[in-house]
């Protein structure tokens, strides 16, 4: 056997359907390219129709396998929607991640019901409602993935966890409640935990250059994050690979949480 048959038996994404929320920016875009590279044909859902379009194409100019459906995920009709759309591109997925996400931080007083119910709808129901929508096929057809991008904020408190800590640390619960479900069906449902990862998100902190540098020195590598760090972790937690690792948050942060 070559090493490029070992290692395609391993880890190739052809033949599977993915589908990425937040797949137009950030980390869920770092990702949306690490699968369609590695194989898979992708479906990227987002709402910004502009950025959607710019991730999408280029991945096809590359000669990968792409999509994006234009929804938003922070209605539970928006999710029906989306799922409906995203399944119709290339059949239902094999592998679903959930990168979508908001982080709304005003002071722990000042925590409205809106920002609450807001948080919870996009970072926590929606990757509910895709999993309920999409793993029991997964199940039914003996392999399945569904991988959520969570923060250390599930973990422990970080500039304003407010409802964001909440909705992440509930995120962890809920892929342990998918794995124990799914898991005997060939179904393992992971967490991807990023530490501090320049992107579009935290552009308030990251345009700061000394609040990056201290945060940067917390981590064990020396550097903050970047999307791209996120590739070999979720072309591993998607692939053959990784069938008996399920129910797991894979820390992607420098070794910032056991700084
Ligand atoms: N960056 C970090 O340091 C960090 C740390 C810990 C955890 N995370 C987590 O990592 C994930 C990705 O974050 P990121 O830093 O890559 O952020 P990002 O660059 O801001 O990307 C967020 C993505 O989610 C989409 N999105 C947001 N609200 C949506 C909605 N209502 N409906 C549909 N799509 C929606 C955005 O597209 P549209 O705006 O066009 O809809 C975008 O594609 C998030 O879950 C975040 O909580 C990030």
């Amino acid at each position: 056997m070559t090493s490029q048959t070992y290692l395609s038996e391993l880890f190739s994404l052809g033949d599977r359907v993915a589908v990425v929320t937040g797949g137009s920016s950030g980390i869920g875009r770092a990702i949306a390219g690490a699968l369609a590279r590695a194989g898979a044909s992708v479906v990227v859902v987002a709402r910004r129709e502009a950025e959607l379009t710019v991730t999408v194409d280029e991945l096809t100019a590359e000669g990968c396998r792409a999509a994006w459906v234009s929804a938003d995920l922070g209605s539970r009709d928006g999710v029906r929607a989306a799922a409906d759309k995203a399944a119709g591109v290339f059949g239902e997925p094999d592998i679903l991640v959930n990168s979508a996400g908001i982080n709304l931080r005003p002071p722990m007083g000042e925590l409205g019901e809106d920002v609450w119910d807001t948080t919870m709808a996009v970072n926590l129901e929606a990757p509910f409602l895709l999993g309920q929508r999409f793993g029991p096929g997964m199940a039914e057809r003996g392999f399945g993935r569904i991988i959520h991008v969570t923060s250390q904020q599930a973990h422990r408190a970080f500039v304003q966890s407010g409802a964001y800590g909440v909705s992440k640390g509930a995120l962890e619960s809920l892929a342990r409640s998918q794995a124990e479900a799914w898991s005997p069906y060939g179904v393992t449902c992971n967490t991807l935990v990023p530490g501090f990862v320049m992107t579009p998100l935290n552009e308030r902190l990251s345009s700061d250059p000394e609040k990056v540098a201290a945060l940067a020195a917390r981590t064990m590598v020396g550097r903050n994050g970047l999307a791209d760090d996120f590739a070999g972790a979720a072309v591993f937690l998607a692939s053959r690979a990784s069938a008996y690792v399920t129910g797991q948050a894979l820390f992607v942060d420098g070794g910032l949480s056991v700084h």
